[in-house]
């Protein structure tokens, strides 16, 4: 006879369900595991010994074959441990196997018989939801479970006996509850930043629309300060894109205690990142820094100091919204939606274009340091700023008047104004000015007539290319949406055009 318990392979943020095969049979006792496992799955064979023996069932003493089917699906994570256990209870008799059939499993198995938690559980609950089963996971993860559907099915388990119990009927464990962590303390204010209206004015734009902004100044002027309150003038993020960041935290193990947190995610690797810690990747697929980002903010500081391979990684990823990850015998794709704000020195010294200094290199300072970035990169970026330096009679103002909470507000009308107007469209997949084609944007984004003549000027005397054109025109989109218009005047156009840069970082400005 031959036992079935479901589980489940990831594939990015997908479950796909996998069917664990348990027979026993006379002979030699042996215990195999076929259907491609990793090392990982192959270990389950040790750990499902000594938890069952530490839960006062032996191994029978009999051929053990477990298969994973589809046997041309690769098995990766130690997630498997807890629907084998279960496949071989069902097959000596000691859990009832057709009630197993109304469920899917997954957990890792501690020697000791616990069930300790694992990755990926909302993604799994979900699938497990979409097939209208129920799901059987560690205790650990249960109220993250929870969150796939108010109907779903939750056994969470601590232990294996537990579990056992449970399905006999001798102790039943009841459903968890969805949590939701606390946004615990208040985010960085933008009060606290004096004077850089200019570069204050460009945030709120670029949260408006959902820009990619980069941020050009000397040491101290205020950059990170400004980048890390972004979130604060964020709208927050709505019910389906809660779910779609918590599935990525989820798989990439990162939800603390199956809590989901309601905050746009806001990622800050550090320039010596690798290719498959930023786009994911490694040893063992998993979501990199632009997908924990995604629906949210990558801030990449001190940008010419990544490596420039692994900034050109990005670039597919900013145009597509996913991330493909090549494996030895299959791809993955994660989501990655993300605003990217980046912070740079003007050149290596960190002071060429400051009034009275002179690099020491001369030109070629900042030359060969923004030569790091590769042009198709920064085609990337729609609004870049220069933020000079802060004087000392900026620091003695008073804190300004206007807060993150007034921006904020200002921002989420616009935001709004975005959806109406591509819910309108028919576009599900676009919320904002920045994810919009080229063809859709000449749509969307006429100017009128003296803006039309000024743009025309401009694109002549700056020898804009498309790019930087429709660049122009989704930012004055933008322009118009936080004047509530929905003309695009020579106004917009003027400011839209300002965001480019000019004076010494003319080559970042093309
Ligand atoms: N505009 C400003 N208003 C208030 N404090 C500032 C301002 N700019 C810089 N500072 C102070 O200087 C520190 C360094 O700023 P930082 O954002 O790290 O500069 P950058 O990233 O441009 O090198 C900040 O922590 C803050 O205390
Ligand atoms: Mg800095």
């Amino acid at each position: 006879m031959v036992a079935h318990v479901t589980t489940v392979s990831f594939q990015g943020v997908d479950a796909v369900p996998v069917d664990v095969q348990v027979q026993l049979t006379g002979g030699q006792p042996m215990f195999t595991i076929v259907g491609l496992p990793d090392k990982t799955v192959g270990e389950s064979r040790e750990r499902i010994r000594a938890a069952l023996h530490a839960s006062g069932l032996a191994l029978p003493a009999r051929r053990i074959t477990v298969n994973l089917a589809p046997a041309d699906l690769p098995k990766e994570g130690s997630h498997y441990d807890l629907p084998i256990a279960l496949g071989i209870l069902a097959a000596i008799g000691a859990l009832p196997g057709d009630q197993l059939g109304d469920y899917i499993a997954l957990g890792e198995l501690a020697l000791d018989g616990t069930i300790a938690e694992v990755a990926g559980v909302l993604p799994a609950a979900i699938g497990a939801n979409a097939m209208g089963r129920g799901l059987i996971c560690p205790s650990g993860c249960g109220s993250e479970a929870a969150w796939a559907s108010p109907e779903i099915a939750i056994v969470a388990g601590r232990s294996l006996i537990q579990l056992a119990n449970h399905f006999k009927g001798t102790q039943v464990i009841s459903r968890p509850e969805p949590k939701i962590r606390e946004s615990f303390g208040t985010l960085p204010d933008l009060k606290d930043v004096k004077g850089q209206e200019t570069a204050k004015r460009a945030l709120e734009i670029a949260a408006a629309g959902g820009h990619n902004l980069l941020m050009v100044g000397p040491p101290g002027s205020g950059k990170s300060m400004l980048a890390s309150r972004l979130p604060s003038i964020l709208p927050p993020l709505s019910p389906r894109e809660l779910l779609e960041v918590s599935m990525i935290a989820s798989i990439a193990g990162q939800l603390a205690d199956g809590r989901l947190s309601d905050r746009r995610p806001f990622r800050e690797p550090h320039d010596s990142a690798s290719m498959a810690a930023l786009v994911g990747g490694g040893l063992k697929a998993r979501p990199g820094e632009i997908s924990l980002a995604h629906n949210g903010v990558l801030f990449l500081d001190e940008l010419p100091e990544f490596n420039p391979q692994v900034l050109d990684s990005l670039r597919q990823p900013l145009e597509s919204g996913a991330v493909v990850i090549a494996r030895a015998n299959h791809r993955v794709t994660y989501p990655a939606r993300i605003q990217l704000v980046a912070a740079m020195n003007p050149c290596r010294c960190g002071m060429a274009g400051t009034p009275g200094h002179t690099c020491r290199r001369g030109r070629a300072c900042a030359e060969d340091y923004q030569g790091r970035l590769s042009g198709p990169f920064l085609d990337r970026i729609d609004i870049r700023v220069e933020v000079g330096a802060v004087t000392a009679s900026d620091l003695i103002l008073p804190p300004p008047a206007e807060g993150s909470a007034e921006v904020a507000k200002r921002v989420l009308n616009a935001r709004r104004r975005q959806e109406k107007r591509f819910s309108a469209l028919g576009l599900d997949g676009v919320s904002t000015n920045a994810q919009v084609g080229a063809a859709l944007l000449e749509e969307i984004a006429k100017p009128d007539q003296s803006g039309a003549r000024l743009l025309a000027d401009a694109a002549q005397a700056m020898r804009l290319s498309a790019r930087g054109y429709h660049r122009v025109l989704k930012v004055a989109r933008t322009l118009a949406d936080l004047d509530d218009e929905d003309r695009i005047g020579r106004i917009h156009l003027a400011e839209a055009l300002s965001y480019r840069l000019s004076g010494e970082m003319r080559s970042l400005a093309s």
